[in-house]
């Protein structure tokens, strides 16, 4: 770091924002709790491990943590089947360890995220276990979707309805009661794993269950709540079920059969009353993966959940315009809806994008399933190009007005754990698809903390297990080594407090198509050269005033080298 300019420390922030507003422009940091730190010492990460490593957080320079889920489940979906959606799985810690961990979180300046998980329980949850054992027709089943079979004797399926990951969204259920007990009987809808049966959300005692299940955490201290698949809760169950052989959403005007239908924004408006009992208000962020039209912006309206995540950035091309492209139009979205935008690249349902960048110009997401097939071998990817190029377009996300949500690892630089043993693996998209794709164990795997140790950081043998490369991205590898990825987000999230004053980007028409620059009206200018040979800096920009580079500083006043954003101070 450049003695001139030396970055402002977590307790410099101008704190300028109001508190209702912490939210808008957060960094937030997303915590997988079975892979993030192990203080227990048996191989899986725990929430005593999250208060341990507050200290690292906190020194990231991150605003929020946002947990995946950590309540009891049987892991059929890493978590996301939730047996008890009010209590801490007890591998992972206990509620008391949950207050300490808030506490810790709190006295660092850092707000706490939680994940809601309303599509649907867990098979082993009460509810699923009391609608098995009564009848059909009986109040117990009416809290899921449970239907008779099609075909003379009912053996067909409800609907052609696919699940996401792989085979039919519909599982028949043996009776236990009544006349047929102990024969064929009913189906029940599950959009994901057969473990993960669909509440219905048309039944009110579910959606008061789910105030609930909010007050219970906004009373212990969460600051907020990020929603899994908030499209998809209401579902049009008339009968006879429409056709839908492909999870698409086929029609944008909310009369889809499945996703984002208008009655979901009842709900949420529900869920912003509760929410606003606070003081301040809680947050909500939704997982909603709807095509960017005029309804997107619906689930972030400040009536709805407040904030919604787009995954544009992270599913386009490395390149200036499309990257221009996007950013206008969620900046305009945001405007319109009230909210901030968001803005991510890597999560735990996706490979981690130094890979995903590593890989050659045009590989999508079926490609991508292909690559991890391979064992990360083909397509042949250059890693070195994937990080250099992660770590420009982080950068240039950085530095963009909006929330930022970044994925435990990404600020080690480290990639997916492309040739996990095939026996290793957990995720029902290996299983359900007759394992013909991977899924996403591969950007789950045990962080590593520490290159010293037989298990990086974690006690026993960890439940993924670590790539022998891991070692070389370890913190105790990057910690004070200039010019190592963790230095490099450091650096970024110091100056981006700075930076985060307004909420208003300018464009600055760049002479160079491979070139995107954009200027905050505080002064602070971003450069991206997208292109792979240096672009010339515009003139008038000042190299000596460089405070943060994804390359690494240097200071040549003519040149911006390739796969490179540099932040220049005012
Ligand atoms: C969301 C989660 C994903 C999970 C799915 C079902 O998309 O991010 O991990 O498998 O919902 O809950």
């Amino acid at each position: 770091m450049d003695s001139q300019f030396s970055p402002p420390r977590p307790a410099d922030d101008p704190g300028a924002r109001p508190r209702a507003d912490w939210w808008r422009q957060a960094a937030v940091y997303q915590i997988y709790p079975r892979s993030f730190a192990d203080a227990t010492g048996d191989g899986l990460g725990d929430l005593p491990g999250v208060t341990s490593r507050m200290g690292y957080l906190s020194e990231l320079g991150i605003d929020a943590i946002w947990l995946s889920p950590f309540y009891p489940s049987a892991l059929a979906d890493g978590g996301y089947d939730v047996d008890d959606y009010r209590n801490v799985d007890p591998r992972l810690g206990t509620l008391e360890d949950f207050d300490a961990m808030v506490a810790a979180a709190h006295a660092a300046n850092i707000k706490v995220i939680a994940d809601v998980v309303p599509n649907h329980s867990s098979n082993r949850h009460e509810w699923f276990t009391a609608a098995l054992a009564a009848a059909p027709g009986s109040p117990e089943r009416a809290r899921y979707h449970f239907l008779d079979g099609l075909g003379e004797n009912g053996e067909l399926p409800p609907s052609d309805w696919p699940s996401h990951f792989g085979g039919p969204a519909w599982t028949r259920i043996t009776e236990s009661t009544g006349e047929n007990a102990g024969a064929p009987g009913q189906w029940y809808l599950h959009l994901f794993a057969s473990e993960q049966p669909d509440l219905n959300w048309d039944n009110p005692e579910v959606r008061e269950d789910f105030h609930t299940t909010l007050r219970f955490w906004a009373d212990r201290g969460v600051d907020g709540f990020r929603v899994d698949v908030a499209h998809a809760l209401v579902k049009d169950m008339s009968l006879p079920l429409r056709s839908k052989p492909s999870l698409e959403i086929t029609v944008d005007d909310g009369t889809d059969a499945l996703f984002d239908r208008d009655e979901v924004h009842e709900i949420f408006a529900g869920w912003r009353s509760v929410l606003n009992e606070y003081d301040p208000p809680r947050i909500a962020v939704a997982e909603a993966w709807v095509p960017f039209t005029h309804r997107r912006l619906l689930y972030a309206r400040p009536t709805g959940l407040g904030q919604a995540f787009n995954f544009d950035l992270l599913q386009a091309p490395f390149a200036a315009g499309e990257f221009r492209n996007i950013v206008a139009r969620c900046l305009s979205e945001a405007e319109t809806s009230g909210a901030s935008s968001t803005w991510v690249f890597s999560n735990h349902d996706v490979v981690r994008h130094a890979s995903r960048y590593s890989l050659p110009d045009g590989t999508d997401a079926a490609a991508q399933d292909a690559w991890l097939l391979s064992g990360g071998r083909e397509p042949a990817g250059d890693p070195e190009r994937g990080l250099r190029r992660a770590r420009a377009a982080t950068l240039f996300m950085l530095g963009l007005p909006g929330s930022a949500y970044l994925y435990q690892g990404e600020e080690l630089g480290l990639f997916e754990a492309a040739d996990l043993p095939l026996e290793s693996l957990q995720d029902p998209t290996w299983f359900r698809t007759g394992r013909k794709a991977k899924g996403r164990d591969g950007c789950r795997v045990p962080l590593p903390w520490n290159s010293t140790e037989e298990h990086l950081g974690f006690g026993g043998s960890p439940w993924l297990p670590q790539p022998g490369w891991f070692a070389t991205h370890a913190v105790d590898t990057q910690d004070g080594v200039a010019g190592s990825t963790l230095e490099f987000y450091r650096s970024a999230l110091a100056w981006r407090r700075k930076l985060q004053t307004t909420e208003a980007l300018q464009w600055v028409s760049a002479p160079d198509a491979t070139l995107a620059h954009y200027r905050r009206p505080n002064g602070w200018e971003v450069l991206t050269n997208f292109g792979t040979t240096p672009a010339d800096l515009p003139a008038g920009l000042d190299a000596a005033r460089i405070v943060v580079a994804s390359g690494g500083i240097t200071r040549d006043p003519a040149h911006i080298p390739g796969e490179t954003t540099l932040w220049i101070a005012p």
